[in-house]
């Protein structure tokens, strides 16, 4: 028997709503495929926040290690502010973790509609590959002046040769493995000192892979020609930040946040991989009972295509499209009338 220890961390919000929902599929999964899932459930929350002044325990990241994987709902509620609870939480464990790539897979999937008229699935996939561990999210920087009129805050961002240089070649060795178009999302011509040097470390990487074609596009432009021509994307490399962006945009085309997922990946295996979805904890509909929980699902299927089970990854991926195909069991997001754990059921239901 195969058996494989995953760390739960609910959340917040609806994050606790559609975990509940991807743990009843994968469940159902492991269970038709023949190994086990055995599930420990931390409380780390704003919740955990309120009473006890933090995120998680001082050796939280320290518990975390020894998992297979970790399965994160979304972290962040009003009455904690935002830096706190993610800077106590989510981005702590991807550095610590050196969980470097963000992997973000979009497609239209069968059953769910673009907000771009007329466009078929096979113009709309694509998968964001964010570099997730440095870049413009940092420490660095103040505040100077408070209560003076000159008063400024300072933000640095890092971008170091060595984790430009890895997550680019990661893009570059996914999008061999696809239709073999990359796009660098850049800024170069506003941002003077890191955009350049990455567009260099691009060039350099470039050089190594002859078969894929390299591009690198302004993030300005680029958004726009997500949007407009989407159909010409295959896979897109960007900085923490623009990749942070444009996978809401590229989710928003391609059904909506309710469908992506999203996987922060240590690619050499060192330290277990996180999986969530791309979307937060959604404090305007949580409670409520109405979350799309297919991202999480998918997030799901895409921590076991990780652990190795690509079998039950591909029934996961399967079901889900089978109950939106027919158009069953939809939740608001998507058109539907039906509950989040209503759309949970069903798709368990389809992986057997
Ligand atoms: P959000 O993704 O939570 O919500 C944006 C909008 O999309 C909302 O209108 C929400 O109702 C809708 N939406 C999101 N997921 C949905 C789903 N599954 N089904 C239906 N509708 C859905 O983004 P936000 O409002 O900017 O952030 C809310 C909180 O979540 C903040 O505290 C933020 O910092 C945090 N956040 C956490 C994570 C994470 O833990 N990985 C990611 C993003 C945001
Ligand atoms: C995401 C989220 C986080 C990020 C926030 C909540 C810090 O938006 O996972 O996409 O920007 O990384
Ligand atoms: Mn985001």
């Amino acid at each position: 028997q195969r058996d494989y220890r995953i760390a739960s961390i609910p959340g917040d919000g609806i994050g606790v709503e559609v975990v509940t929902e991807a743990r009843k599929v994968l469940d159902r999964a492991a269970a038709r495929y023949g190994f086990g899932l055995e599930w420990t459930r931390f409380d780390w929350s704003c919740e955990r926040y309120s009473r006890t002044g933090t995120m998680m325990p001082e050796d939280g990241v320290e518990r975390l290690s020894v998992f297979d994987a970790i399965f994160l709902g979304a972290v962040g509620f009003p009455g904690v502010p935002d830096h706190v609870s993610l800077w106590g939480l989510l981005i702590p464990v991807r550095r610590a973790f050196a969980q470097y790539v963000n992997l973000r897979p979009v497609r239209l999937l069968p059953g769910t509609s673009s907000v771009l008229r007329d466009r078929t699935a096979a113009e709309l996939d694509m998968v964001i590959v964010r570099e997730n561990s440095e870049g413009e999210y940092s420490e660095l920087g103040g505040r100077h002046g408070s209560g003076h009129p000159g008063e400024f805050a300072l933000q640095e961002s890092v971008f170091t040769r060595v984790g430009v240089e890895r997550i680019i070649r990661y893009a570059f060795d996914l999008a061999g493995s696809r239709l073999g178009r990359l796009v660098s999302a850049t800024k170069s011509n506003g941002i003077i000192h890191t955009m350049p040097f990455w567009d260099e470390i691009f060039a350099e990487v470039a050089a190594d892979y002859p078969e894929v074609a390299a591009e690198q596009c302004h993030i300005d432009a680029l958004a726009a020609r997500m949007v407009q021509h989407p159909e010409r994307i295959d896979v897109v490399v960007g900085s923490n930040l623009f990749g942070d962006i444009l996978s809401d945009l590229a989710a928003a085309i391609t059904g909506g946040l309710g469908m992506a997922p999203s996987g922060n990946l240590n690619p050499p295996g060192e330290y277990p991989s996180m999986f969530e979805a791309v979307h937060g904890s959604a404090p305007d509909i949580a409670g409520k009972g109405i979350a799309n929980p297919v991202a999480q699902i998918l997030a799901g299927a895409m921590m076991l295509e990780h652990l190795g089970e690509h079998a039950a990854a591909r029934a996961v991926s399967g079901a889900v499209e089978t109950v939106l195909a027919a158009g069953e069991a939809a939740t608001p997001d998507l058109g539907g009338h039906a509950t989040t754990a209503g759309l949970g059921t069903a798709i368990a239901d389809a992986v057997g």
